[in-house]
């Protein structure tokens, strides 16, 4: 590791424990308030519950009309949990709002991309530019923080709920020009940027721009324009939180304050995002099966977590995660014994100080009151689920050591929102099968296989100076779009002796998604040592193949067609006209190298060529040990103790051998191991 042990503070400071518990809707609960808030302060204890979530879409109730406050059921229930030790996370009530508000003020109802404007109902359904929704926004904010500043009870501000989507009204087509003329010094820069000349769309004004509509969008594609926009509604979620958290800032400037995010939804760039959050906290919805399957859907988890972490470069929540069944899934699955616990110690395994559910107790009414929940309808702590909540509680309550602890990690895998925006919306390659998300997960998976801890940055923390010295390995698959200073950034690690993997699709275009000229992979080209002239798409039934090490990988989907110009072709391609074609290449450069993988292949190729990698870069594992396919492990530490977790996807037991100890994993199996790091 090149980068010293950090060791964190607590989420809570006065908390020195991992949080356990979620989503709690004692609102939902007031006609029967007598018996059910004490009982359920008395299941959340018997569970090892120490953290609640309240207030979440609460607005309906905590301002039945128009500037008239009821905080008297919330005062009840905060008291009632500092008398049960149960510290809040307290939530501003604004992803749902109430009808008064709709009726008064249309304003605040969101237009779609088609121009209508919704009626009021659902949730996360409100104009981000309104000047009516701000006003309320602070207004309920400033009365919450004012209540709640010096309660005991008080831990977390959680901000809204799963913040998303997007508004196209007049007032946010206004705002967005506003963005673009602070964005371009002109409106020739844009035209030129968004080579709108295509199809005879120049802006004559910046009137003229209008957001992407589903109207005419089939024939306007102007990608510049799309790429933008999703910019600026970043940038409206970054504007409406500070502006949410403006009151919360003065008043308990030291309460921390988290938004929950859905790990890699397309609407918003999380790594913007994050940059005004306190702490990252996010929803974590795997879709387990039961079978040996979850072996990918356990690579996918740990691959959402680590990027989650990866943010902000420090422990983060798992707000949301269910404690069984997820009714919105197509197939509502239970846990299957073990999952439970294996999915809350997955995520402690990647950097979350927390364990947290949708939701506490389950609702009688809604679209979500068969959703997995930790007290059941019928209402005791005699089920399933509620002993496995309870089991969790136990292993975390054990965990202490772990709280704030470091994620150190010799390897970065590269994820990007503008790049995957970018992709998106090409014409070309394999439209459909694109799958840039599928891509990147494929190749961290190869690292997770080993037990090789990895984080996942994008290209603002490649660019950001200094950022990659810390790493000894770094993957971009399909770097399509190079930033500002990133291909800079990526020369300087290799030239300094770092290991450096592209693929296929690499550098073509630039960050207005104009492609580069003079040759793929453009501003890479002299780092690769190689120039990509063509790309084949494959029919789904078509395969070539890479041949390497004196084996033949199936080659799918996408072959590069390159020719080595610095580098050296350590691979072919097996088949068709380009059969004998580099297919595989190295550049030696300063003290490092640069690698090129030219077309996407299977698992079997990248476990292969990783696992040379590894070895030959002096890379990190958590244990080792050859581990079992499906069992993965990841390490916690302080700089003095490592925790080291195990974790078992396959419904096998299994076997790992740590420091010369077997040690023996059940059905998705988990066990924590501590040894002196080393
Ligand atoms: C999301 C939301 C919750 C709830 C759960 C159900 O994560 O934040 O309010 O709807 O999904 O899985
Ligand atoms: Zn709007």
């Amino acid at each position: 590791m090149n980068r010293p042990i950090v060791r964190h503070a607590p989420v809570v400071g006065r908390v020195p424990h991992l949080l356990h518990g979620g989503d709690y809707n004692p609102d939902q609960w007031r006609s029967t308030k007598e018996t059910t808030w004490r009982e359920d302060m008395r299941l959340a204890r018997l569970a090892g519950i120490n953290t609640l979530s309240v207030g979440i879409f609460a607005w309906a109730a905590l301002e039945p009309e128009e500037g008239r406050y009821d905080f008297g059921w919330l005062d009840e229930i905060l008291d009632l949990m500092a008398e049960h030790d149960i510290t809040a996370v307290l939530a501003t009530p604004t992803g749902a709002r109430p009808g008064w508000m709709s009726r008064a003020y249309p304003e605040v109802l969101r237009v779609n991309r088609d121009r209508t404007r919704n009626r009021h109902g659902g949730r996360h359904n409100h104009c981000l530019t309104s000047p009516v929704y701000r006003e309320k926004t602070t207004a309920i904010n400033t009365a919450l923080a004012e209540r709640y500043k010096d309660h005991p009870a008080l831990g977390v501000w959680h901000l809204s709920n799963e913040y998303g989507g997007e508004c196209h009204c007049d007032l946010c087509q206004e705002r967005f020009r506003a963005y673009l003329q602070d964005r371009f010094d002109s409106l020739d820069d844009l035209n030129e940027a968004w080579w709108s000349a295509f199809w005879a769309k120049t802006y004559a004004d910046w009137s003229h721009i209008e957001s992407p509509s589903e109207h005419g969008r089939g024939e306007q594609d102007i990608h510049g324009l799309e790429l933008e926009w999703r910019r600026f509604t970043t940038e409206q979620f970054v504007d409406f939180y500070l502006h949410e958290t403006a009151p919360l800032k003065a008043i308990t400037p030291d309460v921390p304050c988290t938004t929950n995010l859905m790990g890699t939804y397309p609407g918003i760039d999380y790594f913007r995002l994050a940059q005004v959050l306190d702490v990252v906290s996010w929803d974590s919805y795997p879709e387990w099966t039961g079978t040996a399957k979850d072996a990918d859907r356990g690579a996918r988890a740990s691959f959402l977590h680590d990027l989650t972490r990866s943010l902000k470069g420090k422990p983060f929540m798992l707000m949301e995660s269910s404690p069984s069944a997820t009714n919105w899934r197509p197939v509502a699955k239970l846990h299957r014994p073990g999952v439970h616990l294996l999915q809350s110690l997955q995520a402690v395994a990647h950097g979350s100080d927390t364990v947290q559910y949708f939701q506490f107790r389950k609702g009688r009414g809604g679209s979500e009151k068969f959703h997995g929940a930790v007290v059941d309808h019928q209402g005791t702590e005699h089920t399933r689920v509620f002993k496995d909540v309870a089991e969790v509680g136990a292993r975390l309550a054990q965990l202490d050591g772990v709280v704030g602890t470091d994620t150190p990690a010799d390897v970065a895998v590269v994820y990007d929102w503008h790049l995957r925006w970018a992709l998106d919306e090409q014409k070309g390659l394999l439209q459909q099968r694109t799958d840039y998300e599928g891509a990147v997960i494929a190749h961290y998976r190869a690292f997770w296989e080993q037990g090789v801890p990895t984080d996942v940055i994008d290209s603002s923390l490649i660019a950001r100076p200094g950022h990659l010295d810390r790493y000894k390995v770094l993957v971009a698959p399909m770097l399509y779009m190079l930033r500002p200073g990133v291909a800079e950034a990526i020369d300087a690690f290799v030239q300094r002796g770092g290991t450096f993997v592209a693929t296929y699709a690499t550098g073509y275009v630039d960050e207005h998604d104009r492609t580069f000229l003079g040759g793929f992979p453009g501003p890479l080209r002299e780092t690769l040592g190689i120039w990509a002239e063509e790309i084949d798409a494959l029919y789904p039934e078509d395969r070539n193949a890479i041949e390497w090490n004196g084996t033949s990988y199936e080659a799918v989907e996408l072959c590069e067609l390159i020719h080595a110009e610095t580098a050296e072709a350590v691979g072919a391609y097996g088949a068709d006209f380009y059969a004998g074609r580099p297919a595989l290449t190295v550049n030696r450069r300063g003290e490092g190298k640069a690698y090129f993988i030219a077309a996407r292949t299977g698992a079997d190729f990248l476990a292969d060529f990783y696992g040379a990698l590894v070895a030959e870069a002096g890379v990190e594992r958590a244990v080792d040990a050859d581990l079992p396919a499906g069992v993965t492990a990841q390490v916690r530490t302080d700089g003095t103790t490592d925790h080291v977790f195990l974790l078992n996807f396959t419904p096998a037991p299994a076997a790992v051998e740590v420091g010369g100890a077997p040690v023996e994993l059940g059905p998705f199996g988990t066990a924590v191991v501590e040894r002196p790091r080393a």
